[in-house]
């Protein structure tokens, strides 16, 4: 279990690393908004990556232990408003905020008892003798601009609160032109946008963000099973890729916090070192037919499914006592078509993991993050930064390098990162001495660090560093890259 953070200095860090910037920070910045760096970038591809192989390419097997369907999808982030009537975004998306009078500020209702005040910052919002604090008022979350030339009601959009709708809407026409049998899921990771009040914790609460979700279908009477099966899915997944320390917790919404679509949500959470209490990094909600049913209702289009497969059992079982009676045979299949048929047709039932990627990634930083004591080249102790990321996030899989720029040792070495960079991402590092560049990589968090030294040109093997044990072990030249295939494949 990592040690608490000093949110400061780790935010320095971050920047100074390349991991993470503050947008447009030469004007000052914008709050809420962040880039990611070089190192940041590729940590948050390889997250988005691991995803989508773990959850759409390569799922696990369902409870039955049959192979799951999962399907993509990549939607428009501008979509026809009404998407936002029928989902309940326009009337219900909003936090109750309160306005200042006095010091102009907007603050969220349920923060004042957290939140200091701007004019007396030692004292909370509505403390001090001056605040003039109006009631509470909805205010909706979603980004609104217009679409085309004219600026009037007619042309208002939002850019989507979240992904799922895109999903939801697009749920015929998957059908459609994938020929899938429920149960069956469909993915998408992309941007989403909510303008928020009060963004804070570092990339935590954003206005600008990604989200990695899935629309799992079902049919009603298995979706408690998906429901559980989805949540423990889930679960392992951040385990798998790192965050191993019980700072992780699912934790089962009561009624009182269920969304308004929600019958039975859990929180997938994480215990920030800027927080007291966990905070959620996903949730695995089960939303009924609230979606699909709402968009049928708004849309005039029949968004309902027809289980064919069971129909067709059904039938087959009923007539295979009148093999040889045709007419008997049509009676029935009429009686079943009038009373039966009806049972097959039905609105899927939604399980629905939907995850922050900035937030999964600030976990991977902050679960990462550690400082220990190593020996340096002369054996002295010497207190060093390393990010322990789990191999498949690494941005940077190994390091190559020479032990001295003589020799031929840096020859060997740049021909070996030219070899291995088509395949991973690697980076040559041939300045400074050894210990340094050892350092330089376990604050990038990279895992191995493959150095060409004397041994090299004479029995061609290398040796291999393993950046949280510090062992090394020498492999033959010619095995490196089959030996990171190994040391880097999913599992
Ligand atoms: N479709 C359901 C949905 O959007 P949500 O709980 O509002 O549910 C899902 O959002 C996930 O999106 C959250 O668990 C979180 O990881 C991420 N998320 C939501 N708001 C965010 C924000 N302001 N900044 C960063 N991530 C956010």
């Amino acid at each position: 279990m990592s040690t608490k953070i000093d949110m400061v200095k780790f935010a320095r860090f971050c920047k100074d690393m390349g991991f993470i910037y503050p947008s447009s920070e030469i004007y000052g910045g914008i709050n809420g908004f962040w880039d990611y760096g070089p190192l940041g970038v590729e940590l948050k591809r390889n997250i988005k990556e691991a995803w989508w192989y773990d959850m759409v390419r390569n799922p696990p097997p369902g409870p039955d232990g049959r192979e799951l369907r999962m399907v993509g999808l990549d939607c428009a982030i501008i979509m026809n408003p009404r998407v936002w009537q029928a989902s309940g975004h326009l009337s219900g998306f909003s936090d109750l905020m309160v306005d200042c009078r006095e010091c102009k500020g907007r603050f969220r209702a349920d923060q004042l008892l957290e939140l200091p005040c701007p004019l007396k910052p030692s004292v909370r919002v509505g403390k001090y003798e001056k605040c003039q604090l109006t009631e509470p008022r909805p205010f909706n979350l979603m980004f609104q601009t217009y679409v085309g030339a004219i600026q009037s009601q007619d042309h208002i959009a939002y850019l989507r609160p979240e992904t799922a709708q895109g999903i939801f809407v697009n749920f015929k026409n998957v059908l459609d032109s994938s020929r899938l049998k429920i149960p069956f899921g469909i993915a998408q990771i992309g941007k989403a946008f909510r303008n928020e009040i009060n963004p804070r914790n570092y990339t935590f609460r954003s206005r600008e963000f990604e989200q990695m979700e899935i629309e799992f279908f079902c049919h009603p009477r298995e979706s408690q099973m998906w429901y559980e099966y989805w949540r423990d899915v889930r679960k392992n997944w951040y385990v798998r890729l790192g965050l191993t320390s019980d700072k992780l917790r699912p934790r089962e919404q009561g009624r009182e916090e269920l969304a308004h679509y929600s019958c039975g949500t859990t929180d997938i959470e994480y215990l920030f070192p800027f927080a007291d209490e966990p905070q959620e990094l996903e949730g695995v909600a089960h939303r009924g037919d609230f979606d699909l049913s709402a968009h049928a209702r708004h849309s005039g289009k029949d968004l309902s499914y027809f289980d064919e497969d069971g129909w067709n059992a059904l039938l087959l079982e009923r007539l295979a006592p009148y093999q040889n009676d045709k007419a008997q045979r049509e009676e029935i299949k009429k009686v079943l078509e009038r009373d039966e048929k009806p049972k097959f047709q039905f609105v899927p039932h939604v399980i629905e993991p939907s995850a922050g990627v900035d937030r999964f990634l600030l976990a991977v930083l902050c679960e990462a993050y550690s400082e220990d004591t190593v020996p340096d080249a002369k054996g002295r102790p010497e207190t060093r930064t390393v990010m322990r990321f789990h191999p498949r996030l690494a941005p940077i899989k190994a390091a190559v390098f020479p032990l001295v720029n003589k020799d031929g040792m840096d020859e060997v070495a740049y021909k070996l990162y030219r070899e291995l960079k088509p395949h991973f991402a690697v980076v040559y590092d041939h300045s400074g001495a050894i210990g340094r560049r050892y350092r330089r990589q376990d604050e990038a968090g990279t895992p191995f660090c493959i150095t060409i030294d004397g041994e090299t040109l004479q029995n061609n093997s290398v040796t291999i560093r393993d950046r949280d044990t510090l062992q090394q072990i020498r492999v033959n030249l010619d095995e490196v890259q089959r030996w990171l295939t190994e040391a880097l494949r999913p599992h």
